[in-house]
Order: structure tokens, then sequence, then C-alpha cells
């Protein structure tokens, strides 16, 4: 979409051509065109009105009902913050006492305008002048034009002694093939200017890939990772005083309300944070800012212990993904009274089963050193027929092994395809209610 394009859709007639769009979309694109021809609408309007019609059913994932106002592009409905993420940080920012804040390459505004929501006045700035009129045109539509304005400019340019806390999410995607961009050096703005806000700034956050190697965690940040219903969805740094621990993992659970994934093509993470003491102790926190069904837990530490090594016991935990990448295994270990089975394998085994958040569960009824042939013969005969695999330190496919099983037979099982003390085993189990997310 260009300027003009947006302009058009902005008059009346492009608000009712786009009313029109949001009845037609969704089906195949060839008739909702011909249907909105046939009513005389130009061409150009027609194909404009479409995209955003298309582009706002795919946003409601990502943002719930507010994503029928919205105004989208596709690169940066991609790259925007989920509601249920945007809105947790915001209550932090709020929370510590951050009243303005600026937005340094605000995107469509979906940081922005969770930071508005929760009080702060918002300066938003933003390079691509379609995104920041876009943007603008959303704090309009939710009814912060008041307290979220956008410019449009270069972030690096941005006078940060206006503001009291800065927010960054650089853009990870190559503008034009819209690659991911892994290496923070290439990023917008660039990885220097964003790591050296936290010495301009007294109150830093900058939003990273989940990725992020831990060597480029900035002394004194606190790295915090996030996950939503078990998919690792990004990372943040947190600076100044801000930073309240080392790390930080955060599992979030969406309420049923909230529960739709997002089909935007995005990718799908001590001490708690609730102000009460104790390292690795998880706090939870019922009905988060992320929507009234929301549950967020987090578990904090120094992510630089090593859970101690044990046998493979009955029960055996997966973690959530934020507290893998948060190196907080061995937090979670200690509130689960777990161990590890092999020193570099993130799986956790424990002699009882307790409810948590932050991993799934499984009971181990068989342990067996890695043998296709005698894994199919146990199958076969306990009648197995279905398979949820699950592996941490196996080069083996699971598409690939499930078709080599030939699985016959009424019952499910779950197979782990792991090391124990470097040995390549498979460990056969079910699933414990009440913990993690399945898989
Ligand atoms: C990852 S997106 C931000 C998404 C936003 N946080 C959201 O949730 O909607 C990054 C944005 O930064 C903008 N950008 C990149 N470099 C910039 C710069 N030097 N100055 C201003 N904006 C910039 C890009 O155009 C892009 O829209």
């Amino acid at each position: 979409m260009d300027l003009d394009q947006f302009a058009a859709l902005r008059t009346p007639e492009g608000s009712a051509v786009l009313a029109a769009a949001t009845e037609v979309a969704g089906g195949d694109p060839l008739v909702a065109a011909a249907a909105l021809r046939s009513r005389g609408v130009p061409p150009g309007l027609a194909a404009a009105a479409l995209t955003q019609a298309e582009l706002r059913r795919r946003a409601v994932g990502k943002f719930g009902p507010e994503a029928a106002g919205m105004f989208l592009t596709r690169p940066g409905l991609e790259q925007a913050t989920r509601r249920v993420v945007a809105d947790r940080r915001a209550a932090r920012l709020a929370a510590a006492g951050v009243r303005t804040l600026a937005d340094l390459g605000c995107g469509l505004g979906a940081d922005a305008l969770a930071a508005a929501r929760a009080g702060i006045r918002v300066y938003g700035v933003e390079a691509d002048p379609v995104t920041a009129a876009l943007a603008a045109a959303n704090a309009e539509a939710a009814g912060l034009a008041g307290r979220f304005t956008v410019e449009c400019g270069d972030a690096t340019a941005f006078d940060v002694t206006r503001v009291d806390a800065v927010f960054c999410d650089p853009a990870r995607r190559q503008g034009g093939t819209g690659r991911r961009i892994f290496d923070p050096n290439a990023y917008s703005p660039p990885w220097d200017f964003v790591t050296g806000l936290a010495g301009r700034v007294p109150h830093t956050v900058v939003k990273v890939a989940p990725g992020l190697d831990h060597a480029l965690i900035p002394a004194g940040a606190e790295a915090e990772w996030v996950s939503v219903d078990g998919d690792l969805v990004e990372a943040a740094l947190w600076g100044g005083p801000l930073a309240e621990v080392p790390r930080r993992a955060t599992v979030l659970r969406p309420g049923p309300a909230a529960r739709q994934r997002p089909t935007d093509g995005s990718d799908g993470p001590g001490r708690p944070t609730d102000g009460s003491d104790g390292p690795g102790r998880p706090a939870d926190s019922p009905d988060g800012p992320g929507g009234p069904a929301t549950r967020g837990h987090q578990l904090t530490g120094t992510g630089d212990v090593e859970a101690k090594v044990g046998p493979v016991r009955r029960y055996l935990y997966d973690p959530d993904p934020a507290v893998v990448r948060a190196h907080l295994v061995a937090e979670l270990a200690d509130t689960l009274d777990a161990t590890l089975a092999d020193p570099s394998i993130a799986y956790l085994y424990a002699d009882t089963p307790q409810p948590t958040p932050f991993g799934r569960c499984l009971e181990i009824v068989d342990v067996l050193p890695f043998s296709l042939k005698r894994l199919r013969a146990l199958l076969r005969e306990r009648r197995v027929g279905r398979v949820e695999i699950l592996k941490r330190g196996s080069a083996l496919v699971p598409e690939q092994l499930r078709r080599d099983l030939r699985l016959a037979g009424e019952h499910p099982a779950s197979l782990v395809l792991t090391r124990v003390a470097g040995a390549p085993t498979v460990l056969i189990g079910r699933p414990v209610a009440g913990t993690g997310t399945p898989g």
C-alpha cells in the first residue's frame, strides 16, 4: 500500500469499500475482487481494501478484536508484537514509574499502543512513511491519539533526553525480501545504537530475537525470554533500573478468549516478580494485563547454575522453551526436586509429578537403549498405534521414525528420543495432566 491508496481508504467512500471488503474477504480472492468491482469500486481501491480486510482477518490472532479497526501492512503485521506480550511489557514499564516513552522504530504501533493503554505518553518514531501513517491511524482508531503520536524519521536522531524511557524493537527482516536477519549487527536501527541507548537513558527495553546469543547480553541487563502457549516468541533486554534479575522466563497462557494463533506468518524466553524473594521461585499472576484470562508465570535466576545429574526417574519434565533459552533449567529443577539424566540435555526427571506451568510432565513406563527393531517390537506388543515424538539430543527425524515404526494398534504413547549419560535412549511414556502445554 502506498500513501495515496491509504488516503483513499480513509475517505468516507474508502471506509465504505473497506466495510464491503470485510464482508467478502476470507474466501476466494478472485470472487471477492469481482464482488467489489460489480459494485463499481475502482480496481486499485478494491485491491487495497481487500488486502486490508485480509490482513485484519489474519491479525485477530495477534491483536484480538481490535484488529478489525487497524491499518496494517504484511511486513508490519509479521513483525508486530502480540497483544498479550506487549500488554505485559507495558504494565511492567508503567509499574516501574515510566510516564513518557520513546518507541524507536514503532512499526504499526503494537507495543506503543499497549504502552499508551497503560497510561504512558508514547513518542513513536518510524522511518517508513507508510508505516508511520498507519501507526498514527491505529492510535486514532484505538482512541489513543492523544497519548501515542508518531513522527516519520530516523530513530537514531531522536532526542532521548525528552523521555524517561526508551523502547526499541529493531527490524529483523530485510526490506524487500522480508527474509529474517539473524546477525544483530544487521538490525535496523543498528545494534550498536540499540545497545548504546542504556548509556543515554535511564530506562531501556529492547526486543530481540529469542535466538539471541547470551554473549551479546550487555553487562547488568536483564534478559527475558517469553513464550506464549509453549511457543517461544521473543526475548527482551531490560536496562538500568528496569533490570531486576539477570535472567527471566515468562510463560504466558492466554485463556480461551485470547487463544488464537497468529496466522500472519510470524514466529511462531530466581526471583519472582511479585516482589517476594527467593531465587528460582516462580511467580504467578492469573489475570495479567495480557487479557482477563491470560495466565502469566515467571521464573527468574542467574542463568549460570548447572542442574544436578542423576538417573532416569519415573517422571520426565520437558521444560518450556522460555526456561531453556533463559538457562533456568537448574532453577526449575530446584522447584520440582528434579535432576538431569545427561548434563547437556534439558529434560528433568523426578520421583513425583507436580503441576507446573514451566514444562510438560510425562510418566515414563519404559527406558530402552535406542534400537529401531526393539522399539518397534515393544510398541507392537503394547498395541500402540499413535505416537507423539519429543526429542532432545537425538539426530533422528521424528516423521521418518514414525514411518519406520509401522505402528498398528489402538493405544497412544509418547516417545522421547534423547541421551542418558551420553547413550542414545528412547523413553516411552504418557502425559501427566495439569502440566505445561500439550506439544
Ligand atoms: C520490528 S518493527 C517494530 C514493530 C513494533 N514494535 C510493533 O510491535 O508493531 C521495526 C520498525 O523499525 C523501523 N525502523 C528501522 N530502522 C529505523 C530507523 N533507523 N528509524 C526509525 N525506524 C526504523 C522499521 O521500518 C520497522 O517498521
